[in-house]
């Protein structure tokens, strides 16, 4: 696909026509310069600077170790790399939980030292009063609900959130609070499909699912998995467009035989 050179820049306005059209969200993580100019040129519509960079960046277990100063390094390199597509930047757990100034601050840290265009947080309505005050400062926000990884201690377990009623019922009023308090979209985790779909036309905003089915309003996948970098981590919900971890290997090794044959550089590949 080839992306018009003059098509405008997405903005939380572009999303929510797209809902209003029916037209799909495409969002991807990405976490440096190289990788978000060339998802920037694919054409996706949002690049996610998660803070699933502790687990594919960092190697953490967790998304729990990563600092906001750490957050930030990434969001820089992936702003610089970035034209057209609207770039969001994970709250790390730590960031914002204590209250609403912290959140605030941490919101305003992003923005200033970024250039991201948003930030994202997890949770429900714990963290209205912290959305309403960092969306009140003119900083939009992506909410977060279902599987929420900073609270993997508490859930014990990756798998498949508000299977039972009550959890269900309490999603479904979180994502409503959410909205009120000014949330511009919301990713939905790991969530039942018919659960997904019910929150998705109940809101004016639109959601971003993961594991959460097709009626979502988009959809987001985090890179490595779903470039196979990461061949690791096989969730049902996971579509893997490439093998590049078996690509780069086969390559890797065709450069080792390579050197150590004598038969790179060659001739054409010195001065
Ligand atoms: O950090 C992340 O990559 C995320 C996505 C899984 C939505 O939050």
């Amino acid at each position: 696909m080839s992306v018009n050179k003059e098509i405008k820049k997405i903005t939380t306005n572009t999303l929510q026509k797209m809902k209003t059209a029916g037209e799909k969200i495409s969002m991807i993580t990405a976490y440096d310069f190289s990788f978000a100019q060339i998802f920037d040129k694919s054409g996706i519509d949002i690049i996610l600077v998660g803070d699933s960079a502790s687990n594919v960046m960092a190697g953490h277990e967790t998304t729990l170790p990563i600092t906001l100063d750490q957050m930030i390094y990434h969001a820089q390199s992936v702003v610089r790399g970035v034209s057209r597509s609207l770039v969001v930047v994970d709250l790390p757990f730590g960031s914002y939980q204590g209250n609403s100034r912290e959140a605030l601050n941490s919101a305003i840290k992003v923005m200033k030292e970024t250039g991201g265009h948003a930030i994202k947080l997890e949770g429900g309505e714990h963290e209205a009063e912290s959305i309403k005050r960092i969306v009140n400062s003119g900083v939009p926000v992506m909410g977060h609900l279902g599987l929420t990884p900073q609270s993997i201690y508490k859930f014990g377990t990756y798998t498949v959130r508000a299977k039972e009623e009550i959890e269900a019922e309490q999603l479904k009023k979180d994502a409503l609070l959410l909205q009120e308090a000014g949330c511009f979209a919301l990713v939905l985790e790991k969530i039942p499909a018919k659960l997904a779909a019910e929150v998705s036309i109940s809101l004016r905003i639109p959601t971003i699912g993961i594991g959460a089915g097709g009626a979502c309003d988009g959809q987001v996948l985090v890179m490595h998995d779903m470039l196979g970098i990461n061949t690791a981590f096989k969730p049902r919900f996971l579509r893997q467009y490439l093998n590049m971890s078996e690509q780069i290997t086969g390559a890797v090794q065709q450069y080792i035989k390579d050197v150590k044959e004598g038969d790179f550089p060659n001739e054409e590949e010195q001065y």
